[in-house]
């Protein structure tokens, strides 16, 4: 979707807060209250395009007080979604300037919400079948506020591109995007940007000792990759972040078969990468002038007479040893080597890893809130600023030697799959043990990477969650109460 600041198409948006008349248009406000057509209220729509009708889209932003970017996202994927129906290509947003909430986030997250609204993953349907989708917005604003507007558009627009590259990454079936193609694909979108990356095959992979990720691939056919995504914004006497994401493009669960139902979704269980990926695209589109790398281990999940057993005992790079309790838990085994092999060679300070890691998850958040493990809260804590930036929301799960105790082993140092509940806390909680004392936030999107309906101002499939936290997150200083 094309931004810019004018006009264009032959219809415009206006958003009204609940129960006020926007100025020059008393009369017709006084026919839709009396109708009681049209209150303002939040994503409450009125348009009637036609021959003789207006031209004019309003949405309402809810009540005043309650004013926030969320209202904007809601309000706009909805008005979005209308222009669609009516078969607009383009748009202009009038958007006034309300004194509750910061222009800059106000054109963003409008942004954003039409953005949702005109996403389709629809590449394998025939051409007949295809929708008509808003593809350009004029924004129509506030004079003075040209140069504001003009950074936060190219800002969102970068953050957009980032979430759209994920939700193609991980909305695309095993077929299409399995390791080789992923690190491809990487590589595509992200070295024009200035971002080396590096891809290392099975040799080079074996060479590292990443002996557990390589238990979790043996089993397939498709080579394993290694994929390393190094962005330098900053000087090299900077820290540097450190983002993992779980890369399995496709999880069959392994000799702890996943039933038909649930293993038809698993080409999403590469959502970890495809949200590293994406932020690393936003991160450099947008020249933060930080250093960034991120890392995934790429491979499938699958059956065949090489692939690892239920029970078996294997060692990782770390040279920890993990019982394998359950071949389905595999997730974890692949990150234990990608989130050491992140601490240890890549010089990094603090680790975020990102993974489609349990139902648990779901069982505990739905698709809502992503679930957290620190090991660090005050890093948790600017985390949270710059998820509630984003708009995507987080809940830290409790964390303390309890559950750490958990995932001891007997016949091995660790368990991957361990009985007695709190299933994404004992996940977490593994990983803990592979992150050699770095600052670390494990970040479970298995409910809120790809959804099965759409939720809220998201269509169904994939979300490009949790891409903006990462970007904000790296950004840093989210701080809003210095917001303009
Ligand atoms: N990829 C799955 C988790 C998942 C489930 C992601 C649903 C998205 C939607 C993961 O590898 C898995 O299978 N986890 C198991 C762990 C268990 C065997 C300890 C699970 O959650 O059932
Ligand atoms: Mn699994
Ligand atoms: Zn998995």
């Amino acid at each position: 979707m094309k931004f810019s600041i004018g006009r264009i198409g032959e219809a415009r948006i206006l958003p009204v807060l609940k129960d006020t008349v926007p100025q020059g248009m008393e009369e017709l406000f006084a026919y839709l209250k009396e109708r009681e057509l049209f209150s303002g209220a939040k994503g409450e729509i009125f348009f009637d395009l036609g021959l003789h009708g207006s031209n004019t889209l309003l949405v309402g932003l809810g009540e005043a007080d309650k004013l926030d970017a969320q209202a904007y996202r809601q309000s706009f994927y909805k008005a979005g979604t209308e222009a669609a129906k009516a078969r607009l290509t383009q748009v202009t947003v009038d958007l006034p300037k309300f004194p509750q909430i910061c222009y800059r986030t106000a054109v963003k997250a409008a942004a954003e919400g039409l953005y949702h609204s005109a996403y389709r993953f629809d590449k394998y349907l025939s051409q007949e079948k295809k929708k008509p989708v808003l593809e350009e917005v004029a924004f129509q604003i506030v004079a003075g506020t040209e140069d504001k507007v003009t950074s936060a558009l190219a800002e969102i627009s970068n953050i957009l591109d980032g979430i759209d590259l994920t939700r193609s990454l991980v909305n695309e079936p095993a077929e299409a995007i399995y390791p080789e193609t992923l690190a491809k694909a990487a590589q595509e979108a992200l070295t024009p940007l200035g971002v080396e990356v590096e891809v290392k095959g099975l040799e080079e992979i074996k060479a590292l000792g990443m002996t557990a990720f390589l238990a979790v691939a043996r089993g397939s056919a498709r080579e394993p990759k290694l994929i390393i995504m190094r962005y330098r914004g900053a000087s090299e006497d900077q820290e540097t972040i450190g983002l993992v994401g779980k890369g399995l493009t496709y999880d069959s669960g392994g000799y702890a078969l996943k039933p038909a139902a649930s293993m038809a979704a698993m080409h999403t269980d590469m959502g970890g990468a495809g949200a590293v990926i994406g932020a690393m695209s936003a991160i450099a589109a947008s020249k933060l002038n930080r250093n960034v790398t991120a890392v995934v281990a790429a491979c499938e999940n699958m059956i065949s007479g090489e692939a690892y057993k239920n029970g078996d005992i294997i060692r990782s790079m770390s040279g920890k040893s993990i019982e394998i309790g359950n071949t389905d838990a595999e997730g974890r085994v692949t990150l234990a080597d990608a989130i050491y092999y992140t601490a240890t060679k890549e010089n990094v300070s603090s680790i975020i890893d990102v993974a489609t890691l349990t139902g648990a998850v779901i069982v505990a958040l739905g698709s809502h809130y992503t679930g957290a493990v620190t090991n660090d809260q005050a890093m948790m804590d600017e985390f949270k600023l710059a998820s509630d930036l984003g708009g995507e929301k987080v809940w830290q799960l409790p964390a303390d030697d309890d559950y750490r105790d958990m995932v001891k082993g007997k016949r091995a140092d660790l368990l991957n799959s361990v009985k007695g509940g709190a299933g994404s806390i004992t996940a977490g909680l593994f990983l803990e043990n592979f992150t050699e004392g770095k600052k670390w936030i494990h970040l479970d999107i298995a409910g809120t990477s790809a959804y099965d309906a759409p939720h809220g101002y998201r269509p169904a499939g994939a979300t490009g969650i949790p891409v903006q936290s990462l970007y904000y997150f790296c950004k840093g200083d989210n701080d809003q109460t210095r917001c303009c």
